[in-house]
């Protein structure tokens, strides 16, 4: 076949780029052309009659028929011939090329034919597995306490990561020089905002949609803010400067400390069962008032004391407290008519704990040998 193919292109020049009119009509024997082209004929029409399958076809098609097969690259050189030799080849390859198409559709129609015929699906092989994604630990903690959350009446909202220095802390009363500052550093950038001024950052905690919120829907409100903070920590096993936290705000008339606690151990009960118990220490933040820790029975020892909980039976998990009357005014709230507690769980800790997960780094890394396993 290819001997053909090639005896037509060279040396008669019947290939592209390399014919010339003038040399066919100089004397370049048109019945040694013709012959040619017959031969091509016959030469597919044989090797046609011999596929057997569909894929053996699409060989030949591409071979012969195709764009760049060699057909098509006699049709193209046919432009150089003389008129008379343009009318006579011309016709000839044609007149092949539109016999061979037809035969080659019968044919290809036939195999195709028996081939669905005779294939059939043996039910018993393997199937391909579809692979699957997984939620990242974070998200099914998320997912979970949204649901609880919801159940209870709050709404969901969200807030924005890269936050304005006055929301992050101002609004939360934490003024410039206050050392709470110092816990939660984290990565400034170095734009101006709107009024030209270097006052944005990446927010170290989901807190400042406490003040976004209230401004927005007022008081009564019950909201929880799931999200991504940043902190700018050296990482390791126990630190990642990304995290996630769950924030949460109720504020109505007469809202006290009790009301608190109870969303808390409820909390507690949810995520580490029913037997879990709810501690609560002071704390200081800035933005409430008071201010406590939220610790619960630890999950693997069930209070006795292991190394999960450095031998105290108890795991810090939530800060919390009562929205301070500064937070409420921020937020547009009158703080003699209403109160409120908030509280902020670091969803990225709960991950870890009810997981077992022994490195903060993993939840973020994108590992599906850590990912798979949930
Ligand atoms: N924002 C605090 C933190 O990131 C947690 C907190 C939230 C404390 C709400 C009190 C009330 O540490």
């Amino acid at each position: 076949m290819r001997g053909l193919a090639g005896s037509l292109r060279n040396p008669s020049g019947f290939g592209r780029g390399s014919i010339e009119g003038k040399t066919l009509s100089r004397g370049f024997p048109l019945k040694c052309m013709k012959n040619k082209l017959e031969n091509l004929r016959k030469q597919i029409l044989e090797e046609l009659s011999k596929a057997k399958s569909g894929e053996l076809l699409r060989e030949l098609e591409i071979k012969y028929l195709g764009r760049k097969g060699e057909l098509s690259n006699i049709l193209r050189a046919v432009k150089d011939l003389s008129e008379k030799e343009k009318q006579e080849i011309g016709l000839l390859a044609n007149t092949i090329k539109n016999d061979v198409s037809a035969k080659f559709y019968e044919i290809k129609k036939e195999v195709e034919g028996k081939e669905a015929s005779t294939s059939f699906i043996d039910v018993t092989l393997p199937g391909k597995k579809i692979e699957q994604g997984h939620l990242n630990p974070i998200s099914i903690i998320q997912a979970e306490m949204e649901d609880l959350f919801i159940s209870m009446g709050f709404m969901v909202a969200d807030g924005p990561e890269l936050e304005s220095d006055y929301y992050n802390f101002e609004a939360l009363n934490i003024p410039k020089t206050h050392p709470a500052r110092d816990m939660q550093d984290t990565f400034y950038i170095d734009k101006k905002n709107a009024a030209g001024e270097y006052d944005l950052l990446m927010r170290t905690h989901t807190s400042p949609v406490q003040v976004r919120a209230m401004q927005k829907y007022g008081a009564p409100l019950k909201v929880v803010v799931p999200g991504r903070c940043y902190r700018s920590e050296a990482t390791d096993a126990r630190h990642e400067h990304t995290l996630c936290q769950f924030e949460g705000l109720l504020i109505d008339k007469d809202i006290n400390f009790s009301h608190l606690k109870g969303v808390l151990e409820l909390v507690g009960k949810k995520l580490f069962g029913p037997e879990t118990k709810l501690r609560m220490r002071p704390k200081f933040y800035p933005f409430v008032e008071p201010g406590t820790n939220g610790e619960y029975t630890c999950l693997l020892c069930k209070g006795k004391g292991c190394r999960l909980c450095k031998n105290s039976g108890w795991l810090e998990i939530a800060g919390a407290g009562l929205v301070h009357p500064d937070v409420l005014r921020a937020g547009g709230v009158d703080p003699e008519k209403y109160s409120g507690f908030a509280f902020g769980f670091g969803l990225s800790r709960l991950a870890q704990l009810k997981y077992g997960i022994d490195d903060a780094r993993l939840a973020m890394s994108g590992d599906l040998r850590f990912l798979s396993q949930f």
